[in-house]
């Protein structure tokens, strides 16, 4: 086995900022979010509306008043009035339009990115899942993608239509009169410095305020998700205490980010009343000095209020825009992590005799995060047929081999061969068809039986058979037939309360479904009564028939089957062989472990 140093190097992460997997993830993102032709197109046009006519409103205004005090009559002064109602009326209907394909396309393009992300997390391997929480993975692919959704919403409607606003008033002033434009563009430089210094500020509080979310929404999920064994230990009390602490930090760096959009807030509008009262006080000094007309006059009143809502939609976008480049931060990070497991450019195909034989050849594995091996030089093999059962204290590393041979991950040296081919020559996904897993863990899903057994592969695309009569048919091969019958509304029920030995029962049927050509039980019977037990016994004798299998046990009844024993120790075989020959050699490990066990069959 090579030096523990070796290995650490050996199997070192993706660098978490690696520039050519990022621009990957961009991409990805980019790829989802981009607009089809036809709604750019339309998104043109109405913007150009919600913008345009705004701007051309006031000029009718400016010529009301100018014709007023020339003495115009009636007829003409009403028929300005009456157009500008329409362009009023026109405006908002373009900005409502806008807002409308905006919604449209945004959450179009974000539910592709939830899609893509799902997919994503489905894809990685443990090692990775073992990084996040689930709570955080649920905040990336729901909580960043709103608030990406929100953004786009508000950007479209809040930043590119209040800056082409701005910039459409600004023209206006300067065919008006050159100083008033010089005066009112300066005054929009700088009260837009002073949103760019803002920002500064505002983006990192911002990232805090998202950071210190997504873990205390992370430990909440690990909370409810363990609440039966928090409850057994009494643990309740602590992680209330846990939630108050990371609840706190949260609150915390919400509070700093409010303060800062507050100041920021507040500096705009102290600019604006200044630029406002500056704008009138030239207009009123042309006015006096006879350059413009009173009219125009006007025309300048109403632009300056005209440009005080672009400019606060503006800066109310600042933390939307950094929550969002928080989000898009990390969702590329997450899109761009990459599955340690190595996909072979020509995958074998997988042996098409069955059952296989499995083998272990000189297998070192260390998970990630732990300081040790958990597997050292492991040489194992399982005969095509035949079941091999695993024992060995707590912590051995049974779990372990079993995840190597589902090749969940990768061994750091040594070979795992199924039927003489090694396991990073095969397609993963048709690897894990052939290879049946049930831990004592079952996961079930709020769905209906057919779904909880197919998981969700339509009938037509499962292999071998799923239709209803092959599902009745396993449910009863497992001994659930009863339980079917008892509920109401047959495969379609929705899996609401089940018992543990049910939901065992239940995970077997899906193994069987399955038709796999190794089967894997990891303590599939540790938390049952006796009934259950013989039942489960009774099925587990099934499933193995005609397949090669690994029954993983503390409870030495259930290896009453098994054909050779293994015992593991601290990652070690340390002892291997017929299981009927060990149990009646009083110096094996094995004999000695059914002595203690104490009434364990022999
Ligand atoms: N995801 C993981 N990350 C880091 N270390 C792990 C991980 N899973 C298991 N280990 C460690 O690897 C070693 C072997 O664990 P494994 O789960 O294979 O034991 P086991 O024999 O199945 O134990 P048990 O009988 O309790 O199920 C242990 O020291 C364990 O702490
Ligand atoms: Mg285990």
């Amino acid at each position: 086995m090579p030096p523990l140093s070796l290995l650490r190097n050996a199997r070192s992460r993706p660098d978490p900022v690696d520039q050519p997997a990022r621009k990957r993830g961009r991409r990805l993102v980019a790829a989802c979010l981009r607009p089809p032709a036809g709604t750019t197109l339309a998104l043109l046009v109405a913007i150009a509306a919600a913008t345009g006519l705004p701007v051309l409103a006031p000029q009718l205004t400016k010529r009301f008043v100018d014709e007023a005090i020339a003495g115009s009559a009636l007829g003409p002064l009403l028929i300005l009035a009456g157009g500008y109602l329409l362009l009023a009326v026109g405006g908002l209907a373009a900005r409502t339009f806008t807002g409308w394909l905006a919604n449209g396309w945004t959450w179009d393009g974000t539910n592709r990115l939830r899609e893509q992300l799902t997919d994503h997390v489905l894809g990685l391997d443990l090692e990775e899942h073992s990084r996040s929480s689930p709570g955080e993975l649920i905040e990336r692919v729901d909580g960043d993608v709103m608030a990406i959704a929100n953004f786009l919403v508000a950007f479209v409607m809040d930043v590119v239509v209040s800056v082409l606003l701005l910039i459409g008033v600004l023209v206006s002033v300067f065919l008006i009169n050159t100083w008033l434009g010089v005066t009112l563009t300066g005054y929009c430089i700088l009260v837009f410095a002073g949103m760019l210094a803002g920002q500064r500020i505002a983006v990192p509080a911002g990232r805090r305020s998202n950071e210190a979310i997504a873990v205390m929404l992370g430990g909440l999920e690990e909370t409810f998700g363990g609440v039966e064994d928090i409850r057994a230990n009494g643990a309740g009390g602590y992680l209330v205490r846990r939630f108050h602490r990371t609840a706190g930090a949260w609150i915390r760096a919400e509070a700093a980010e409010v303060r800062v959009g507050i100041l920021v807030v507040a500096g705009i509008s102290v600019a604006f009343a200044a630029g406002t009262a500056l704008l009138l006080g030239l207009a009123a000094s042309l006015v006096v000095g006879g350059a413009v007309t009173v009219g125009t006059a006007v025309l300048l009143v109403q632009y300056a209020l005209l440009i005080r809502a672009p400019f606060e939609r503006l800066t109310d976008q600042f933390r939307q825009v950094q929550g969002a480049l928080a989000s898009l931060d990390r969702i590329t990070e997450l899109l761009s992590r990459r599955s340690t497991l190595a996909v072979p450019a020509r995958p074998a195909s997988v042996p098409d005799t069955r059952p296989w034989d499995v083998r272990f050849e000189g297998v070192t594995f260390r998970y990630d995060a732990g300081d040790h091996p958990a597997l050292r030089d492991v040489e194992l093999t399982i005969a095509a047929g035949s079941t091999l059962g695993l024992v060995g204290r707590t912590g051995s590393g049974k779990t372990t081999i079993a995840r190597l041979l589902l090749r969940l991950y990768d061994p750091i040296s040594g070979v795992v061969r199924v039927g003489g081919v090694d396991l990073r020559d095969l397609d993963q996904a048709a690897l894990r068809q052939h290879i049946g897993l049930v831990t004592q863990d079952v996961q079930l899903f709020s769905a209906t039986i057919r779904d909880n057994l197919t998981l969700f592969r339509p009938a037509a695309e499962f292999r071998p058979v799923a239709d209803d009569s092959r599902l009745r048919q396993v449910l009863h091969e497992v001994g659930l037939g009863a339980w079917l019958d008892d509920q109401p509304d047959g495969l379609d029920t929705l899996i609401t309360g089940i018992s543990a030995g049910e939901s065992q029962l239940l995970a077997f049927a899906r193994v069987l479904l399955a038709d796999p050509a190794i089967v894997v039980l990891d303590e599939p019977s540790s938390r049952l009564d006796r009934a259950t037990e013989q039942r489960i016994d009774t099925c587990v004798a099934r499933l193995l028939t005609g397949r090669t299998g690994i029954v993983i046990a503390h409870r030495l009844a259930s290896l009453a089957r098994v054909d050779t024993i293994a015992v593991v120790a601290d990652g070690r075989i340390v002892e291997h062989g017929d299981r009927a020959a060990l149990a009646s050699d009083p110096a094996s490990r094995f004999a000695r472990l059914i002595r203690l066990a104490d009434g364990a069959p022999r």
